[in-house]
């Protein structure tokens, strides 16, 4: 049922249009005139308003429009017309809310009651419509939630994102080590239509070639050695929904012409199977290697990577949008806080300067291993970041580099020999005093006690 406003200066059209909505099931009012249409327009709000075009030889239909439009933006109106005049539809239209327009004829009721019957349906659509894109938008905003970030290349990249997920072609997702490949596959299949089905992540570099094969494809009873039983691969565990495969550069040669005949087949036979089983995934691929370089020197066949990269995202270096260094590392702050229970709330001043101005070789992840290792050794409120020193882009330091020895009877031992020392020479410093050692260490006298204790000292 609807509330509808029926405005004629022709008193019998009303009538017989007041009866017949009626019988439909729908509130109607009808007035005369345009004054007292405003009045109604302004103490209810219609539905839909059935209007005369020209209500007398000085008031239209159009002004009623705008003056319902200026109360209501979404206020919708049906014409009722004599002469149907090319100019008067494109003034409407400029103003916007016509649904229709019925041009007055004998079968005038039918006419009407067809027409708002489709002009009502056709506002419910509207409805939905938008209701729909709404709760997609909160849906994709929460997804990219995690994509923390305000320069301009992550707004660009958080809007790509959302326009891809759309569709179900490959991405291909560039960047080098640490910038966010993997976060970005998971932002696009979490805004896509296929944000409830399962998302299967597989690094391609991390398995021997056989492996991979039956990793990504599964294989049946007894197709190798050791195939004791039937398994489904990550391609059918993938089904309905989006399979990322990072590092792909590192795939072999003849991997890549199975993988390349599945993308095109759109279905997969597993090994030792001679049945192919449809799979519907949508492909996701990642690359922190130039596949053009590869493409070239004949390690990366050219027509999966034209297959793979019809939709490119690069992205940036994190010293390319430095600007987003503080917002991260907060980011990573608050999250190890939480994880660590640790009442730390902010960086000094010094760290935060050291940070904006580094390199950052290995990215996010970089940043990320920073902060953890910061946090962890934190003590009060202020997390400080030790120098910064060049690393291979892991966030370990860089081979060049002397890298530390490490202990060689595992890390708790080492901590224990160094612990023992200390106490040991505090105790000496001290002159046996122990209440001045737990002074000299800066500890308190119980946990000195307690270390003393475990030590035999
Ligand atoms: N914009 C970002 N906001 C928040 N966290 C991020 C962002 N970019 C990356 N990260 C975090 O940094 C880490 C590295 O990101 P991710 O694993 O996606 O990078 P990658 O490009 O796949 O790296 P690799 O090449 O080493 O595999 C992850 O913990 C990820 O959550
Ligand atoms: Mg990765």
């Amino acid at each position: 049922m609807a509330h509808l406003l029926i405005v004629d200066d022709e008193k019998s059209i009303c009538e017989m249009l007041d009866i017949a909505l009626r019988k439909q099931g729908h509130q109607v009012e009808t007035v005369h005139a345009a004054a007292e249409a405003r009045h109604k327009l302004e103490s209810a709000i219609f539905d839909l308003v059935i209007a005369d075009l020209r209500l007398s030889p000085t008031e239209n239909g159009l002004d009623l429009l705008r003056f319902a439009r200026s109360l209501d933006a979404e206020a919708a109106f049906v014409f009722i017309t004599g002469h149907g005049s090319m100019e008067t539809a494109i003034e409407a239209i400029k103003i916007g809310g016509v649904i229709d327009y019925i041009i007055k004829t004998p079968d005038l009721v039918d006419q009407v009651r067809y027409t708002v019957e489709r002009a009502l349906a056709y506002q419910r659509l509207g409805r939905e419509n938008r209701s729909l894109k709404r709760e997609l938008k909160s849906r994709n905003d929460a997804a990219l939630a995690g994509l923390v970030g305000n320069s301009a290349p992550i707004q660009q990249l958080k809007q790509t994102i959302r326009t891809v997920a759309a569709a179900s072609s490959t991405v291909l997702i560039r960047g080098k080590s640490g910038t966010g490949k993997e976060l970005v596959a998971r932002g696009i299949h979490a805004c896509s239509p296929r944000a409830e089905q399962p998302f299967v992540s597989v690094n391609c570099g991390a398995f021997p070639e056989s492996l991979l094969e039956s990793e990504l494809f599964g294989y049946v009873e007894g197709a190798f050695t050791g195939a004791n039983s039937n398994r489904r691969g990550l391609f059918e565990a993938a089904d309905g929904g989006t399979l990322f495969l990072d590092e792909i550069g590192e795939m072999t040669l003849p991997m890549q012409v199975s993988l390349l005949r599945v993308l095109q087949e759109r279905q997969v036979r597993p090994l030792g199977s001679s049945q192919q089983i449809p799979v519907d995934v949508r492909v996701l691929a990642a690359t922190n290697a130039n596949l053009e370089t590869a493409v070239k020197e004949g390690k990366f066949r050219e027509d999966l990577y034209y297959r793979i990269s019809v939709i490119p995202i690069e992205l940036p270096a994190l010293r390319d949008r430095a600007e987003d260094i503080p917002l991260l590392a907060m980011h990573f702050l608050r999250r190890f806080a939480e994880e660590m229970h640790k009442p730390v709330t902010r960086f000094s001043e010094e760290s935060l300067r050291s940070m904006e101005h580094y390199d950052w070789p290995g990215n996010v992840r970089q940043l990320e291993n920073v902060v953890e290792r910061a946090v962890a050794l934190a003590q009060g409120e202020i997390v400080s970041i030790g120098p910064l020193r060049e690393t291979n882009g892991n966030g370990a330091p860089a081979s060049g580099d002397a890298l530390p020895a490490l202990p060689p009877d595992g890390l708790e031992r080492f901590i224990e020999g160094v612990e023992r020392h200390y106490l040991a020479s505090a105790l000496q410093q001290a002159g046996g005093v122990r209440t001045k050692a737990a002074d000299l260490l800066r500890m308190s006298y119980r946990s000195f006690r307690h270390y003393a204790k475990k030590y035999g000292i």
